[in-house]
């Protein structure tokens, strides 16, 4: 079967970044899975996405017709974003965790895929009803420290963070993949928090 995947890239370490190498293992695994499928890569390292500016919040509750040019020009990475992410049927993201957060890359471009009326709207008893439906979304986590037990599970957010902000924009199929603890301990320990993060993917 023929899927429309998107890779969205999002960290600045580029060849040696741990995340983008869990995306390229999923996205292998995607096709052996769906051997017609195409890869649409959105490396947001390479091509920073801009951040919200008085243009783009005045830009979105004016209507088309009345957008200045300056207004409609800082609509047009969110446009053309949100189209690309519509058009997927998979998606892998990978998401490093720096300062217990995501890459400000990735919020800014969650930023510009986030717009009342075309991927999100309130229905009428008031419930947000996410506008991306049908995707299945693989989210690749790769953090120094370890979030899924001890002490640090309080500092736990990239995931749960991902898994509400996406699934509030109806991307509800989510598989979250983590490789944990790779500043930690030897460098044995280290590569085995690598290989268990590789090992632990599953394409569904
Ligand atoms: C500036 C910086 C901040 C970091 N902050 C954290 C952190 O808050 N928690 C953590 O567990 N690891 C932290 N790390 C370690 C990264 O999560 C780790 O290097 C991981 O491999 C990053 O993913 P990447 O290799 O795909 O960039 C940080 C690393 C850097 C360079």
């Amino acid at each position: 079967m023929k899927k429309n995947v998107l890779s969205i890239l999002s960290s600045p370490r580029g060849a040696s970044s741990v995340s983008n190498k869990l995306s390229a293992v999923i996205l292998e695994k995607i096709i052996e899975k769906y051997p017609e499928s195409t890869i649409v890569v959105r490396d947001l390292a390479k091509d920073l996405p801009p951040h919200l500016n008085e243009e783009y919040v005045t830009s979105i509750f004016t209507p088309e017709a009345n957008r200045t040019d300056a207004q409609k020009q800082s609509l047009v990475y969110s446009d053309e974003a949100i189209a690309e992410i519509q058009n997927a049927d998979i998606i892998v993201m990978n998401a490093p965790v720096y300062e217990f957060s995501i890459t400000a890359m990735l919020k800014a471009y969650l930023d510009q895929i986030t717009r009342a009326g075309i991927t999100f709207k309130y229905g009428e008893n008031g419930y947000p009803e996410g506008l991306i439906t049908n995707k299945k979304l693989y989210i690749a986590i790769a953090s120094g420290g370890i979030y899924t037990e001890g002490f640090m599970t309080e500092y736990d957010f990239v995931g749960p963070y991902l898994q509400k902000l996406l699934g509030f924009l109806g991307i509800t199929d989510i598989t979250i993949i983590r490789a944990e603890g790779l500043n930690k301990g030897t460098d044995e320990d280290k590569e085995n928090a690598y290989q268990k993060g590789i090992d632990s993917i599953l394409i569904d």
